[in-house]
Parts: structure tokens; sequence; C-alpha cells
């Protein structure tokens, strides 16, 4: 499983390793991802093998921009301003797939609608020129557990299975795209994430609508519990216990825990979204008996981490 820091040469042997159905794991500007040929069903059963996916849950699909998107899916006069407002960039769009259109059901779970994502990071653009297919791309972590923003991370989680991961140094934005579903009717949040709701809605000029807590698997990414680290998470906290370690946010972290980390210390919520993960894990592994996580404002970025926040602490 070599873990190869990303130059021409190596996105050109990732690119003809993908070409063979294999799968490489990469960097976006959001977390890694496990990507795999979005045409051969064989080489997207390997992703869902290596993360321990369960088949309902369908994959984004990555592409270079608009004009590749439109081979696989329906845009509508809203798909198009949303694409072309946050393109190349953190928002995945539901859209109607596109009659034999090539992408294997496996992607999409069977569904009639297809997730497709411009990723605005380098490397990935490089490699969707360099293999010049659609790449079907999860989050490189095992189903359920922290999503990776580091290719350490990556070979933490899915050890040996992918061919290669590629190098391309921490994530930018640290937590996934937000996913907006637009199938005609008002389009709806179906995932938090690193695209603000209040940035979509300016674009669209109303507000998204939600998808109902009973809507069946409008998306398995809000599935309950995930994101999740093995030792219990402990929200809200303003105070901290001794055998506890601290996710601080802001200046005014409580003294006392075992071990702190400062999601921002100036209380940005950019900075805390790239680095939210990446402490989870580390906390994790601090063999403390809980982690105390100090409020979180509810507003912009805040609104995807507490998301995740409240998914990584339900309990088994
Ligand atoms: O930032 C990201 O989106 C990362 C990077 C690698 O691009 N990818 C990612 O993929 O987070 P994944 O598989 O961990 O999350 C995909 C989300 C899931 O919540 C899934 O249920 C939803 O997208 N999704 C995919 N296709 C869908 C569809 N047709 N309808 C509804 N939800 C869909
Ligand atoms: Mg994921």
């Amino acid at each position: 499983m070599p873990v190869l820091p990303a130059t021409a040469e190596t996105v050109a042997r990732a690119a003809q390793a993908l070409s063979r159905g294999e799968c490489v794991a990469f960097p976006t500007e959001t977390v890694y991802g496990l990507g795999a040929n979005a045409l051969n069903a064989a080489a997207v059963a390997r992703v869902f093998a290596a993360k321990a996916r369960p088949r309902f849950n369908p994959l984004i699909v990555h592409v270079p921009d608009r004009a590749a998107a439109e081979a696989y899916a329906e845009f509508d006069e809203t798909a198009r301003r949303l694409a072309d407002a946050f393109w190349p960039g953190p928002l995945s769009l539901v859209l109607p797939k596109r009659a034999g259109c090539g992408i294997a059901d496996l992607v999409t779970a069977g569904l009639d609608t297809i997730a497709l994502r411009a990723p605005n990071h380098a490397v990935a653009q490089a490699l969707l020129a360099e293999a010049n297919i659609p790449l079907a791309a999860p989050s490189a972590n095992r189903s359920g557990r922290i999503s990776p923003t580091s290719a350490a991370h990556v070979a933490a989680e899915l050890g040996d299975s992918p061919a290669m991961i590629l190098d391309g140094g921490p994530c930018a934005r640290g937590i996934e795209s937000t996913v907006v579903r637009v199938t005609g009717d008002a389009p709806v949040l179906l995932r938090l994430g690193a695209v603000p709701r209040e940035d979509v809605e300016a674009v669209l000029g109303h507000a998204l609508s939600a998808a109902g807590e009973d809507t069946p698997i409008a998306s398995p990414g809000q599935l309950e519990r995930h994101y999740a680290p093995a030792t219990p998470l402990r929200l809200g906290a303003t105070s901290v216990n001794a055998d506890e370690a601290l996710l601080a946010f802001g200046p005014n972290a409580p003294a006392g825990a075992s071990t702190t980390l400062n999601l921002s210390a100036s209380g940005d919520l950019a900075e805390a979204a790239t680095n939210i993960f990446a402490s989870l894990r580390t906390l994790d592994e601090a063999g403390v008996s809980a982690i105390a996580v100090m409020p979180i404002p509810d507003h912009g970025l805040g609104e995807a981490i507490n998301d995740r926040l409240r998914r990584a602490a339900k309990s088994r």
C-alpha cells in the first residue's frame, strides 16, 4: 500500500491503476477520497468492500467540470446556476441520472439520481484529466468512522486495500462537501458540508428545504451514527474533568484537561472545520475516558461542524 507524494509521474501511474479497475486514494479540498472507475461495476464493488460500506449508500461521482457532468445527469437551470457558482468546489449536486449514461448501478445504489461534484484540488483535477474517466469516490475511511484529511489517515483506515495512496498534503477544507438535491421540486439540503447553507441560499435567492428526519435514506451520510471515534464525546462542555481530553474552540478554553487541542484559538470556523477530523483522531488515541467538546457557534460552517459532532457523539 504505497503512500506516494503526488507528482506528474505518480498521478500518471494512479490513472493507469484506475483504468485497470483498481482503487486509488487521492486528496480533494474536503477529505481524501477512495476512487474507482464509475463506469466499471467490479471496480466500484472494490470500493464498497474496502470501506465495508452498505451497498444501499450511493457514492459521489467526481468529474472535472459541469460539461463533463452533463453526460451523466440532467441539469435544469437551478442546477446549472449552483454548479457555475460553486464548481470546482465542495458542493455535490444530486440530479436525475441520464438513462444509458454508463455509470454503474452500484454507484447510485439503484436510484434514478446521481451525486456529482467537481473537486477544487490540483491533484484530483490532474488525476481526472489523466484517467479521463468519472471517478466514484467516497471518503477514504471505513464506513461509520472519522473521515481522513491526510494520506496517513487513509493508510491507518484502509491499510493495503487501495492500490495507491496519493499524498497531496492535508486537506484545506477538512469537512465533506455539502450535498444538495435538485430534481425539479424545491432544492433540498441532504448533507451540511464545506459550503455553508447561507452561501447556497444566497445563490438560490431562497431558503433550502431540509430532508425530513423520516425521509427514507434520502442521503445515508445522514445515518445517525457516523464520523465516530471509539472514545465517547461530551458536547457543549464548559468545564472539563481530569480524565477527559478537551476539544476547545476560541480563546477561553477551561484548564484542567489531560490533553487539550484547540480547533481555533481565534474562534475562526473555517480553521475549526479544517482541524475537526484530525483533532478527533488524535484525541481518540489519547487514552482518556471521554472527549469534552466546547460549544461551537451554529452558523456558517459551524452548522456542519456541529452536525458531524452530533453524529460522532451518538451512542452505539
Ligand atoms: O467531500 C466529499 O463529498 C468527499 C470527497 C471524497 O469528495 N466524498 C464523500 O463521499 O463524502 P461519501 O460517500 O462519504 O458521501 C457521499 C454522500 C452520502 O451522504 C451519500 O448518501 C450521498 O452523498 N449521496 C450520493 N449519491 C446520492 C444520491 N443519488 N441521492 C442521495 N444522496 C446521495
Ligand atoms: Mg463518508
